[in-house]
């Protein structure tokens, strides 16, 4: 298909640091090419901006192809923008028309902070993988080769699923409660289908669970929008396993 190009207007979220009041403000951008990524096309506004003198616009980004989970931008009032199974970096100028008018804005989740325009803060994130999103092996040199341990193939198939999870944030950005549950739970199942998982399954339950309670998201009431928004997929059906999980763990504890 030949390349268009189209004309739109921005309505760019901008906001100095953490603490400073935050404004949209508004962009006319030109000759906008429809085979550009969305990234792409911010990298033109940043040029315009430069080149205008201006400050360029914050974002983050990392692999522009779907696999860093860094490209978290609330895109016409949807995590990611307009289509699904997408994430921001891999949707493209031609999903827009000619004359549009774009809103964009960072994730909004009092645990996930702004740090500049459209940057936000996701390490609470990181600090609930730390409490327990890893399994731990003998590395004496003795160390059993992970295909020797037999694995049912519908188990393995959902801790697959599970484990394609890259940590967004767009399930805690789109739910009216900024709950984190489908991250930590896709982190939980992941490991809790598998065999090499169970050692710490326990432990690694409560400790993730009370981690995501420390850092201030909300709690799940069953409305969905996360397994709708999530660019991998990710089912509803892991929050209840991390709920199978966390109950059985609490009533079998010994601690
Ligand atoms: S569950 Fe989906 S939306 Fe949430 S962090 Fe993982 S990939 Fe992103
Ligand atoms: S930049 Fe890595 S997923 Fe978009």
């Amino acid at each position: 298909m030949a390349s268009k190009f189209i004309n739109i207007t921005l309505k760019i979220w901008r906001q100095k640091n953490t603490n400073a009041k935050g404004a949209i403000e508004t962009y006319s951008l030109q000759q906008v090419s429809t085979d550009s990524s969305f990234l792409e096309m911010l990298d033109q506004l940043n040029e315009q901006l430069i080149n205008e003198q201006k400050e360029p616009v914050a974002f983050d980004h990392d692999c522009r192809e779907g696999i860093c989970g860094m490209c978290s931008l609330y895109i016409n009032g949807r995590a990611h923008g307009p289509e699904t199974g997408t994430t921001t970096c891999q949707l493209h100028m031609r999903s827009f028309a000619d004359g549009d008018t774009i809103y964009v804005e960072p994730w909004r989740s009092r645990a996930f902070p702004i740090v500049k325009d459209l940057v936000v803060d996701r390490s609470a994130f990181d600090r609930i993988q730390q409490a327990g999103g890893f399994v731990s092996v003998n590395t004496s040199g003795r160390t059993m080769d992970a295909n020797a341990i037999p694995v049912p193939k519908a188990d393995a198939d959902k801790a697959f699923e599970a484990a394609a999870c890259i940590g967004c944030g767009a399930c805690v950005a789109t739910c009216k409660n900024g709950s984190a549950m489908l991250f930590v739970g896709a982190k939980v199942s992941q490991y809790a289908l598998l065999p090499q998982g169970r050692v710490e399954a326990k432990e690694r339950v409560q400790n993730m669970v009370r981690q995501m309670d420390e850092e201030g998201f909300g709690n799940c009431t069953n409305t969905g929008a996360c397994e709708i928004e999530c660019p991998k997929g990710i089912s509803l059906e892991n929050i209840a396993r991390m709920n199978r999980e966390f109950l059985s763990s609490v009533i079998t504890s010994d601690k």
